[in-house]
């Protein structure tokens, strides 16, 4: 698997080095005929915007090439305007400024991303309900104040690091009650995981589980299921808790054994035959889950979950597989268009399906250098 990945990583920084050098100042989403949009005007808030800085930190960490270093820390900067718009900030915030400040301040020591990642962690401490759950999106008739998503476990290693620079445990607190909420009410008996389950904001009791961007209520929505064993693993790292590594199994096991062979996932596990539709965003980030599990089963995990080690290679299998699809069958290499991915979906009730989306590069990459250790983790 290093060989391959060894290969694709040379790809990544022959391709990445000629776009950072062209794209200027941008912040794209997606790419329309090979050419990044901007999302500077169009929605400085919108959740996606930490992935390109996160891209560039990748790079830099393993290149050492100044112009990555410019480019984040110009989308760095930007992203002030966010951090001053309290209606743009939403829990979003550890895709935010994990991809952006904390990789800054990992690899260059930066007071200013410092303070901004502690300011991100914060807000999102704020979006807590003591009926025990983070608040997902805004809404100003306060109409979405019972909702919380399963993608919000990707956030969570914002408030474990701002416990673990503070020294103050409440950040860890929220974090643990949140996932653990997410353990009773978002994973059901089968591993699957619901993408949004609705509180009662004054009880936090169960309300419902509308069917979010899957393909509708109780189906699959491979991206959530993707951030659920991505998250749980995360959780299980922040705090040595065994319930988060055996969720995190039970995830990661729902999405290896419903990988097809060929490693193409479908935007949902639970969808109609027709239309076909795949997600590449899923793939990459339930790849680079996977990897991030089958280390922890190795190291941290060895000793504290039985068969820990077969587990490590069945998702360091179907990881490669899934990555061997996407590098061969969905990748434009070329250095003068500026998207790898090409088919990746929002929402499976979009009018727009298998288009480029940063994320979907972004976790490509980190996947490909957590192989070859190039990776700066940041989680
Ligand atoms: N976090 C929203 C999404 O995955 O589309």
């Amino acid at each position: 698997m290093k060989d391959y990945a060894k290969e694709i990583s040379l790809k990544i920084k022959e391709k990445e080095l000629a776009v950072a050098k062209r794209i200027g100042d941008k912040i794209p989403y997606t790419a329309v005929n090979g050419v990044f949009d901007d999302w500077t005007d169009k929605n400085l808030c919108w959740w996606t915007n930490g992935f390109w800085g996160g891209m560039m930190w990748q790079l830099y960490g393993a290149t050492k090439e100044e112009i990555y270093k410019t480019r984040a820390m110009e989308l760095e900067e930007k992203l002030d305007g966010n951090i001053m718009n309290y209606n743009g900030m939403d829990h979003d915030s550890g895709f935010k400024w994990l991809t952006t400040s904390h990789a800054s301040e990992l690899l260059t020591g930066s007071k200013d991303s410092h303070n901004r990642l502690l300011l991100a962690a914060a807000n999102l401490a704020g979006r807590f309900n003591p009926a025990g759950f983070i608040r997902a999106w805004n809404d100003e008739k306060g109409d979405n104040a019972g909702w919380a998503i399963i993608d919000c476990l990707m956030n969570l290693p914002l408030l474990y690091i701002a416990t673990e620079i503070t020294g103050d445990p409440r950040f860890k607190k929220i974090a643990m009650t949140h996932a653990d909420t997410a353990i009773k009410h978002f994973v059901r008996d089968d591993g699957s995981a619901r993408h949004i389950v609705i509180f009662d904001p004054e009880t936090g009791d169960f309300v419902d589980e509308p069917g979010g961007q899957g393909y509708g209520k109780g189906s699959v929505w491979t991206r959530g299921q993707s951030w659920a064993l991505y998250g749980f693993t995360m959780s299980f790292l922040h705090t040595g808790q065994k319930r988060y590594l055996e969720t995190a199994i039970r995830c990661a096991d729902f999405f290896a054994d419903n990988t097809p062979e060929s490693g193409r996932i479908p935007l949902d596990f639970r969808q109609p035959k027709e239309p076909d539709y795949t997600d590449s965003c899923a793939a990459s980030i339930g790849a680079s889950g996977m990897l991030l599990l089958a280390k922890t089963l190795r190291n941290e995990g060895k000793d504290i979950c039985d068969g820990a080690a077969v587990l490590a290679d069945k998702y360091d299998k179907t990881a490669e597989r899934i990555l061997r699809y996407l590098t061969d069958n969905d990748s434009d290499w070329n250095p003068e268009t500026d998207n790898i991915l090409r088919s990746c979906t929002a929402a499976y009730h979009d009018k727009e399906h298998e288009f480029p989306i940063i994320y979907g590069d972004y976790y490509l990459i980190e996947a490909i250098f957590r192989i070859t250790g190039e990776e700066t983790y940041i989680w």
